[in-house]
């Protein structure tokens, strides 16, 4: 989660609320604006929340903070919400990195107001905050009391407790609808060794993977993920397995799915693997030729998933990447696969040209065995994601 902290007295209760998230298990970026900085230091919310302070959005150019923090986070809290701050979020101004955050941000968005009283009552904060409201933020009733100096009356900060229990309320108010579920989700892309440094592998990121695993975390589901080769941070809260072969992960997979309600291949294993996996680097010889690797096909793990359950437990999801081709359509191509796989919900990525590895949007259709056929529009993997699991759910009913 994003706490945003714009510059007004009450920037040091902001260090509070931030101590009662991180307390309470939740990883939070804090984004200052330039004129919070003035009033608490950069190195505090760096110490609190453990993560680096930006407040632009030219420093680290090349990770997009502005957009992807947004996109990323399952609820951005303003404390103190400044008149400044409440008036470029209603116009949509973003000349910094909170207002960008917000700008991008598809999660609720709490603000708490803190200003003087002639200030909160101005006309102009009042068009501002029935603008956001009437957008879906909740903008919480500032405290009455005392205020900076010797005037009293509405401007306050709610105290930190309030804002936090406010904010728990917003986040638990998505579905639980997997509590009490297993849910095993392969992620990232298998490699298989020729020699002790040199692979087979393929692009994937394991971006999906972990979006998913982070949604239904979110949902109430205990999470093992079976990751293979994947170079980001764990998912919080979830069960890792680190594989690296497709055969690690196929026995992995088959070991976590004995118990599972779900399980999602949205792995890419390598299809095939050498033959025979030499044990020392494979050498040059002048004027000799180019070794000749034989390939051997792997097992298909989703197929096998699928052939060793009982009673249809657990529910098998799979992914598919497919381009379009002479032959047919990319829908074409999945229908066929979700035939000869047998799984429940095939989720259908179109991969021509650079559409999906490593990018943090997806578009995609997932289609059931039923016939079922839902598209799902471009947007953040965490929202396929939950498309994903909405999907499973809905098979339960
Ligand atoms: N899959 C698997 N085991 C494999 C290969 C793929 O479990 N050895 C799973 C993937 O994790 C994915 C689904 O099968 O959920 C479809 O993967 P894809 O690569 O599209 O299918 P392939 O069977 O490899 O078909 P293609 O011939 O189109 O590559």
């Amino acid at each position: 989660m994003i706490l945003g902290v714009s510059g007004g007295i009450a920037a040091y209760k902001a260090a509070s609320l931030l101590r009662l998230f991180t307390e309470a298990g939740h990883h939070v970026t804090v984004v200052p604006t330039e004129a919070a900085l003035r009033f608490v230091g950069a190195p505090t919310w760096e110490a609190l929340s453990g993560r680096p302070v930006r407040t632009d959005v030219f420093e680290d150019v090349h990770e997009v903070p502005h957009v992807r923090l947004g996109q990323h986070a399952d609820l951005v809290v303003v404390a103190p919400a400044t008149a400044n701050l409440l008036a470029k979020a209603a116009h949509g101004l973003a000349d910094d990195l909170l207002t960008n955050t917000l700008l991008t941000a598809r999660c609720p968005v709490v603000m708490a107001p803190a200003m003087h009283t002639e200030m909160w009552q101005n006309a102009a904060t009042r068009t501002n905050v029935e603008t956001l409201r009437s957008r879906g933020v909740l903008v919480l009733e500032p405290a009455s009391g005392r205020l900076t100096g010797t005037d009293t009356g509405p401007g306050r900060l709610p105290e930190p407790e309030e804002i936090f229990a406010a904010c728990l309320n917003v986040l638990e108010s998505r579905p639980r609808d997997l509590a009490g579920k297993h849910v095993v989700v392969s992620a990232g892309g298998t490699r298989e060794y020729l020699d002790p440094v040199r692979f087979l592998g393929n692009r994937s990121s394991g971006r999906q993977g972990y979006a998913l695993a982070e949604a239904a975390v979110a949902r109430g589901a205990t999470v093992t993920v079976v990751a293979a080769n994947v170079s980001l941070p764990d998912p919080a809260g979830v069960e890792m397995i680190p594989v690296v072969s497709t055969e690690d992960l196929r026995r992995e997979m088959l070991l976590a799915a004995a118990d599972a309600d779900a399980v999602v291949m949205a792995a890419a294993p390598a299809d095939f693997r050498p033959e025979s996996q030499v044990e020392s680097k494979i050498k040059k010889t002048p004027g000799g030729d180019a070794p000749e690797i034989r390939l051997v096909e792997n097992p298909d793990i989703l197929v096998e998933l699928v052939r060793t359950r009982v009673s249809k437990r657990p529910v098998v999801v799979g992914f598919a990447a497919e381009t379009g081709d002479a032959n047919g359509s990319v829908l074409d191509h999945a229908r066929v696969k979700l035939e000869r796989k047998g799984c429940d919900l095939l989720v259908v990525n179109d991969v021509s040209g650079e559409r999906v590895f490593g990018r943090d949007d997806n578009e995609a259709v997932i289609l059931g065995s039923d016939g079922s056929v839902t598209p799902v529009a471009l947007g953040p993997k965490i929202a396929l994601a939950h498309a994903v699991w909405d999907a499973v759910a809905g098979l339960d009913q």
